[in-house]
């Protein structure tokens, strides 16, 4: 069954492997054969109808949601916040006059969103669950469902969920964005543009060896590292740094590249790792620069970079995908990274210490 690890040594390694067969899943679930995208009407006229979206959620849950503002806005044009679960329960924010919710859970049962929703249902807000798990407890008590159809997720740290469900935003912005009869919407061609970027991730799937040799050379004995990146690149520096210090306990953190000379610079010793994330255009100049001010301070710079801004140097190259969706793959030598760092390091993989797979109690 799809739950059992066959000849792989964790489930982790199979499920980051998954990951090209979930996009076409996806595809097949919400694509039509015009590219046009088929979702509950009634859910995306009170999503049109709202004027800011609200997405709740936990974990690598809420860096899927990181992506998810960029494609809602700039897709769908939707103004859109992203929230802890466990900080807006108690502290919500000054809410738009007609909010709408998405809670984002692999598991659907995750305590700190169900708080939440428990009382968007109070204040009669509508709301949308993108869960894993069909009939799971947020799935159940939210107005509306999408599922990831990324299969079961047994790895306590999580990859195929965060793919699928930014993946599952991709759609659902450009089904409001086509709602709304926004060009952009409707010239985001999703059949073409999921299907280059499983090719992608498959492509970095295969490199397994080279991710097991650069974990070797630079996360083998460190106590720290850091993700880099600005943007779209930053929600998944934050999103590779969780990967990283979960399951190899090597203290890692996601910083905006720009912000590391207001303070995290100081952090910076001989053979510091620094893995620098760099998809974005505009901004790869800029990367680039803050990547020489820590060299200059002895860090160890890997750089994962978008093929058509690569240089002689750069360690892991990704394939060309539309850029609100390079996070599906740029994530993928991150997750890779982690798991190699963990294994070399002699840690459960599977099972870190400390961490559940699904935390049902605030
Ligand atoms: C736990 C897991 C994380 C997960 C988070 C949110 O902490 O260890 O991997 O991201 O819960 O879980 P959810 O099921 O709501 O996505």
């Amino acid at each position: 069954s799809a739950s059992e690890k066959g000849a792989y040594e964790h489930y982790m390694l199979k499920e980051i492997d998954e990951q090209p067969a979930v996009m076409r899943a996806l595809q097949q679930v919400y694509l039509n054969a015009d590219g046009t995208v088929e979702i509950d009407d009634e859910m995306l006229t009170a999503i049109k109808n709202s004027e800011r979206i609200y997405v709740v959620a936990a974990g690598t849950s809420y860096h899927a949601g990181l992506v998810g503002r960029e494609l809602f806005e700039k897709i769908a044009q939707v103004p859109t916040e992203v929230h802890v679960a466990s900080e807006f329960a108690y502290n919500p924010p000054l809410l738009a006059e007609k909010p709408f919710f998405i809670f984002l859970s692999q598991s659907g049962e995750t305590a700190d969103s169900r708080e939440v929703l428990k009382r968007v249902n109070e204040w009669n807000y509508p709301s949308l669950t993108i869960t894993n798990v069909p009939n799971s407890t947020l799935s159940r008590e939210a107005s509306y469902t999408m599922l990831l159809h990324a299969g079961p997720e047994i790895a306590v740290a999580s990859t195929k969920a965060y793919t699928a469900q930014v993946a599952v935003e991709a759609i659902l912005a450009k089904a409001i964005g086509q709602m709304k009869g926004l060009q952009k919407a409707i010239e985001f061609d999703l059949k073409k543009e999921l299907t280059l970027v499983a090719n992608a991730m498959q492509i970095m799937v295969d490199e397994k060896y080279n991710m097991e040799m650069l974990a070797d050379e630079y996360l083998k004995t460190t106590r720290n590292a850091f993700y880099i990146g600005r943007g779209i690149d930053y929600d998944v520096a934050i999103e590779a740094a969780l990967k990283l210090k979960e399951i190899s306990y090597i203290q890692t953190e996601g910083f905006a590249s720009g912000e590391l000379k207001h303070g995290t610079i100081a952090l910076i010793e001989e053979g510091t790792p620094v893995i620098a994330i760099i998809t974005n255009e505009l901004t790869a100049a800029h990367t680039r620069s803050n990547v020489q001010e820590v060299i200059a301070r002895g860090a160890n710079v890997i750089r994962i970079v978008m093929d058509s801004l690569s240089q002689d140097q750069d360690q892991i190259v990704i394939p060309e995908v539309h850029p609100l969706l390079t996070p599906l793959v740029s994530i993928i030598p991150a997750q890779l990274l982690a798991y190699y760092a963990s294994k070399n390091r002699g840690y459960d993989v599977d099972k870190p210490r400390n961490l559940a797979k699904s935390v049902t109690v605030e």
